[in-house]
C-alpha cells in the first residue's frame, strides 16, 4: 500500500484550558476529496491551521508525504505543496484578478512576499510562463473574462472563487478548503461544488474540505471525518456518516 498523501496522528491543542484538538487521527489518500464536518467551535479551522503551521500543536504528528511537517514555517509547508484557503475572504481589493492570482504565483515561486515583490521584474520568459497559469486556472474556474476587474467590488461568490483560483496557482498538492461555499447563495453553491469536483478529479489535486453546507459536502466527498469538541466522533463515506446516530445527535440532527 501507497503512503497516505497526509497523515494526522494525536493531534491535540489547547487554548487556555480549551480542547480544540483532542486526539485527533486521521489519514488522506493522495486524490481523495476528504471532506472535515462538525458543530461550531469542534476546532476544524484550528485543525487546517495546524497543517498550514499557523499553530503549533500541543501533541500528535503531522506527516506530508511520510516527511513530518509539525513545526515547519507556513511558507515551507506552502512550498512543499500544501495551498489554503481561508474562512472569510482574504483578497487584496485594490488589485485586479490578474495581479491578484500573478502575485500568489510569484510568491510561491520566490517564497516570501517580500522576495517576491523585490524581484517583480524577471525574465520576459518567466513572466509569459506566469501568465499562460494564470489564464489557464482563472479559465478553468470561469474567471477568464474577470482578469482585468478589481476584486474588491466583485460579488462575494466570485471573490471565493478568486481566493480558489489564488491557490490553484501555487500548484499545490493539497489543498485545505476552509468553507469555500459560505455566504454562497445556491446556484453559486452549486457551481463552485462542481467546479471543487473538477479541480479533484481533473487535475488530480488531493482536497480537505471544511464545510458547513451538508448537500453540498455529502454530494462531493469521497469520506468525512466529523469533529465534535475537538474530538472525531465517526470517519466513513456519506452514506454511512448520515446514518451515523452520534453525528445525527451532535451535529446532523441540527444541520440536516
Ligand atoms: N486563537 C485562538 N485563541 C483561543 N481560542 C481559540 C483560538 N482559535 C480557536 N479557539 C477555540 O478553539 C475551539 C475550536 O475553534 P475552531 O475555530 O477551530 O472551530 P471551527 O470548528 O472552525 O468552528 P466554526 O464552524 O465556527 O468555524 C473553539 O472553542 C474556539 O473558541
Ligand atoms: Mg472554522
Amino acid at each position: 500500500m501507497s503512503t497516505p498523501l497526509l497523515e494526522i496522528e494525536d493531534l491535540a491543542l489547547s487554548f487556555a484550558g480549551v480542547r480544540a484538538l483532542d486526539g485527533v487521527t486521521f489519514s488522506i489518500d493522495e486524490g481523495e476529496l476528504f471532506a472535515v464536518i462538525g458543530p461550531n467551535g469542534a476546532g476544524k479551522s484550528t485543525l487546517f491551521n495546524c497543517i498550514s503551521g499557523i499553530y503549533r500543536p500541543g501533541s500528535g504528528s503531522i506527516r506530508f508525504g511520510g516527511t513530518e511537517i509539525l513545526g515547519t514555517a507556513p511558507h515551507r509547508i506552502a512550498k512543499a505543496g500544501i495551498a489554503r484557503t481561508f474562512q472569510n475572504v482574504d483578497v487584496f481589493p485594490a488589485m485586479t484578478v490578474r495581479e491578484c492570482l500573478l502575485l500568489a504565483r510569484h510568491q510561491h515561486l520566490r517564497s516570501g512576499a517580500l522576495a517576491g515583490m523585490i524581484r517583480w521584474g524577471r525574465s520576459a520568459r518567466e513572466e509569459r510562463a506566469a501568465l499562460r497559469r494564470v489564464t489557464e486556472v482563472a479559465d478553468r474556474l470561469g474567471l477568464g473574462d474577470l482578469l482585468g476587474r478589481e476584486v474588491g467590488p466583485l460579488p462575494h461568490g466570485v471573490q471565493k472563487r478568486v481566493e480558489l483560483a489564488r491557490s490553484l496557482c501555487m500548484e499545490p498538492r493539497l489543498l485545505l478548503l476552509d468553507e469555500p461555499v459560505a455566504g454562497m447563495n445556491h446556484e453559486e453553491t452549486a457551481e463552485m461544488a462542481a467546479t471543487l469536483s473538477e479541480v479533484n478529479s481533473d487535475l488530480g489535486i488531493t482536497m480537505l474540505l471544511v464545510e458547513h453546507d451538508m448537500s453540498m459536502v455529502m454530494g462531493i466527498s469521497d469520506r468525512v471525518c466529523v469533529l465534535d469538541f475537538g474530538r472525531r466522533i465517526a470517519l466513513d463515506t456519506p452514506a454511512a456518516v448520515v446514518r451515523d446516530a452520534a453525528v445525527i445527535d451532535a451535529y446532523l440532527g441540527g444541520a440536516l
